[in-house]
Formats: structure tokens, C-alpha cells, sequence
């Protein structure tokens, strides 16, 4: 039974599908997509699971209503990783793109968020997955970014590589693979701050021991600051505990956020309500012993 519940002027919830939820959005109305769908084939106990094979038909309805409500300068970033499966790596995510290019998506980049604190493991055929994609989509090619918002400190950098320039990194330095690409390395002498790479070094624990899949609260805030400004309207279209919601909120921002799930619609209620997170650890603390319920995996 589909729900909405309207926490304050700049929060709506939604309890459905997001299939048939995203119906309901005005066209061009979202700066930014921020999601990390269910994973192929887990969660199978909770809100069902989708086989590798079914995936992608699974998605691109979904995708299709995003293609829709995003604005044409808005961006979509999904949080992704193919599992493997009898010894190999699914597809899916590859499909989806080649896909998702023939909706109409153009696939612009790819971030690479590097989990810092990956645990020990050992399997026959490969190493732990230490890694996770975040997959840039837009409608357009001229889409906000904020670029100065996520700069970092040069940092050791400028003590080492920008104190021995040699003579190529004094001039425009043009790409030797013929890209077009030009640098000048000095051009960054004296400077405090540089650009980031596309890889994110974050840890995967989190605060928020209430959804097991939850993302840590740093990777919806680098992507926020990335595409959005104060009052811009961030969509999760899969909210799960509402971590998206929760730092769009405390960064000026509106959010939107579909669960298909009755507990996470609940939790999520309770989380971004002014009084709820008192009412949420009160919950957590007569539930621990069913600790299971609230466990999940993607
Ligand atoms: C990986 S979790 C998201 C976790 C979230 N990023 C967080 O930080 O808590 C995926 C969520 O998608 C929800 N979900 C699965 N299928 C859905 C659907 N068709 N429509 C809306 N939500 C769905 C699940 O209930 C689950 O909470």
C-alpha cells in the first residue's frame, strides 16, 4: 500500500515502488539522483530478490521515470557493483549502461569509491572487494557541478612532486598519447588547493546500525556538494535508513525519498522528525534482541 508522509517543507517520503512512485514527480524537478539500489539477487527474505539476469529489465523502468524528473542540468549518481556468480563477474551493470545509453542517458563519468577498511577474507578465485562503482549519468552535457566545493589541500603533494619540476612540467605539457590534454604542473606552485581525483577513500562503517547497507554519510555529502547548491532537490529513489535524506537536509538541501519497505518508511520517519531520532534509539534499544529485523544486506 503506497504512502507519503511530509516531514517538513523541504522533505517528502515516500512508501511504494519507486516504478510507480516516480509517476507521480513533475518532469525536470530534480537536481540530483543519489541512489544505491537493492543488489541482484540478496535481500530475497525483505523486498525480493532480482536475478542477475532480470536485472537490468528490473531497472530500466525505473531509470526511465529518473530520465524523466531529472533536470536537464541535474545529475543522477548510482551506487552499483555486479556480484560474482559461479566463479565469474555478472554483467548486469555493464548492460544497464549500454542500456540506459540507448534511453537516452549519457554515461559521463565513472568515481570509484575505495573502502578503506575492507575486512579480511579468502576466496578460492579472487581477493576482497575492496571497491565499489559510482556511475555518473546526465541528460546533457552542460550539467552543474561545483567543482570548488570539493576541493582538497595539496598536501604532500607540493612538497615533493612540486619541488623537483623538471623542465616539461615548466611548460604546457602537451599529452604525449595525443588526447588533446594539455598540463602545466607548475601552474599549481603556491597554490593551497587542488582538484580530487575520481577515486573516494572512505571507510564503510557508518553510524547508522539500522539498515546493514547503508552507505556512510561521507559519500552522499561529496556528491551533494559536487552537483547541488542550498535548496536544490536531491532524490534517493531507494532510501533504505534515509542516509541521502538525512545529509541533504543538514546541508540546505530538499529531499525525496522512496522505500518500498514498510520499517525503512518508519525508520526514516522517525530519523529526519525533529524529535524522532530520540523515539529511533529508543526503538533500537527494545529491539537489539530482534536484531535481525532490522538487518539487511543488499
Ligand atoms: C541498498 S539499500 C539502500 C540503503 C541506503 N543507501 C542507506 O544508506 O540506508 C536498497 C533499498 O532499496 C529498497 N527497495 C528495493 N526495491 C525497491 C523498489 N522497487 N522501490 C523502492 N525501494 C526499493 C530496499 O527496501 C532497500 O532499503
Amino acid at each position: 500500500m503506497n504512502q507519503t508522509y511530509r516531514i517538513d517543507t523541504n522533505t517528502d517520503i515516500y512508501l511504494g515502488d519507486s516504478k510507480e512512485i516516480l509517476r507521480l514527480f513533475p518532469d525536470n524537478s530534480v537536481d540530483l539522483v543519489f541512489t544505491s539500489p537493492p543488489y541482484a539477487d540478496q535481500r530475497k527474505n525483505t523486498y525480493g530478490g532480482i536475478h542477475p539476469d532480470n536485472y537490468v529489465a528490473w531497472f530500466l523502468p525505473i531509470t526511465e521515470q529518473l530520465l524523466r524528473v531529472l533536470k536537464p542540468t541535474g545529475t543522477f549518481v548510482l551506487n552499483i557493483k555486479e556480484k560474482a556468480m559461479a566463479g565469474e563477474r555478472c554483467t548486469y551493470v555493464m548492460e544497464l549502461i549500454l542500456e540506459m545509453r540507448r534511453q537516452g542517458w549519457l554515461w559521463t563519468e565513472e568515481f570509484i569509491w575505495h573502502k578503506k577498511n575492507c575486512y579480511p577474507g579468502k576466496w578460492p578465485n579472487r581477493f576482497r572487494d575492496a571497491w565499489e562503482r559510482l556511475i555518473q549519468f546526465n541528460k546533457t552535457r552542460k550539467f552543474n557541478m561545483y567543482q570548488e566545493a570539493v576541493m582538497v589541500p595539496m598536501g604532500s603533494w607540493a612538497e615533493t612532486r612540486l619541488r623537483n619540476l623538471s623542465d616539461t612540467d615548466r611548460i604546457r605539457d602537451n599529452s604525449r598519447v595525443g588526447s588533446g590534454f594539455a598540463k602545466n604542473v607548475s601552474n599549481w606552485l603556491k597554490r593551497e588547493k587542488a582538484y580530487p581525483t575520481n577515486v573516494l577513500h572512505l571507510a564503510t562503517e557508518c553510524n547508522n546500525k539500522n539498515h546493514s547497507a547503508a552507505f556512510p554519510e561521507e559519500l552522499p555529502e561529496w556528491f551533494i556538494k559536487l552537483f547541488t547548491q542550498e535548496n536544490d532537490v536531491a532524490l534517493d529513489p531507494f532510501m533504505g535508513s534515509g542516509t541521502t535524506l538525512a545529509v541533504a537536509n543538514r546541508m540546505g538541501r530538499k529531499s525525496i525519498g522512496i522505500d518500498i519497505v514498510p520499517e525503512y518508511f518508519d525508520m526514516v520517519k522517525c530519523r529526519l522528525s525533529p524529535d524522532g531520532q530520540l523515539m529511533l534509539d529508543m526503538k533500537r534499544e527494545n529491539e537489539q534482541t530482534e536484531s535481525e529485523r532490522y538487518l539487511s544486506v543488499r
